[in-house]
């Protein structure tokens, strides 16, 4: 299996398939999960770097924001499987893309590799900071959702199922997620970038309420 030849391929496919996207989830993201990712695998010395490529470049196919109806480590399967990938190679991709999700992440306990805990926190890493700020409140409003709405709190959420049932306000989606991301982080490398971007959206929230007429609990 020829490793260089397999990436430009599925690059290909994910530009095509993400194509629609809502903004916020589509090229762009993957492009910076994947360099978050390798510049975390190279800081920390550890994962392979192709696995990591390829589960970056593929984390997000049929995810349920993109398509709820796909099975996307089906597709990936296939894909890599026309491409000649190995067989183990496949397994550690999907198994990656099955997991990934802040949504799975209330039952984890199970123990991770490196590349799962190096792809998982390139993502996060892009939920949060400047990006983080953009892309959440790209999502809520293709999702119609409120930006803020007073006396509505922000859930804490104990499961899956709640979490994914709830609707929500874009504020209060940083304290119910992205806020807790800088704490979820697997490596150092990511927690260490994490508390730039961490402390720039308190800065921009403490800003959102200051121009609020009213307080957040009013
Ligand atoms: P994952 O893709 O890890 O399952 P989510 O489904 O929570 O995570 O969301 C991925 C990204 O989509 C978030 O980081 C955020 O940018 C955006 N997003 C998801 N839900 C909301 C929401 N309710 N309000 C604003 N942004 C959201
Ligand atoms: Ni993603």
């Amino acid at each position: 299996m020829d490793r260089d030849k397999i990436i430009e391929p599925v690059e290909r496919f994910v530009k095509s398939y993400l194509s629609e996207a809502e903004t916020g989830h589509n090229w762009w993201h993957i492009k910076r999960v994947r360099n978050n990712a390798l510049h975390i695998c190279a800081c920390e010395k550890r994962g392979d770097p192709f696995i990591i490529e390829l589960a970056a470049l593929l984390h997000d196919i049929g995810d349920h924001k993109i398509d709820p109806a796909a099975d996307g480590p089906a597709m990936v399967r296939d894909l890599l499987g026309e491409l000649g990938v190995e067989n183990s190679i496949i397994e550690q991709v999907t198994g990656i893309m099955k997991e990934i999700s802040f949504r799975d992440s209330f039952n984890e306990g199970h123990s991770k590799s490196p590349e799962f805990r190096i792809v998982q926190d390139a993502d996060r890493l892009d939920a949060i900071g400047a990006i983080g700020i953009a892309r959440a409140f790209n999502y809520g409003g293709s999702a119609g959702n409120e930006i803020w709405v007073p006396g509505v709190e922000p859930s804490q959420f104990n499961s899956k199922e709640e979490y994914v049932s709830t609707e929500t306000t874009t504020i209060n989606h940083f304290y119910e997620k992205l806020l807790l991301l800088k704490d979820k982080m697997n490596t150092k490398t990511a927690s260490a970038l994490a508390k730039e971007r961490h402390e720039y959206m308190e800065k921009f929230l403490d800003q959102f309420f200051r121009e609020c007429d009213t307080g957040k609990n009013d």
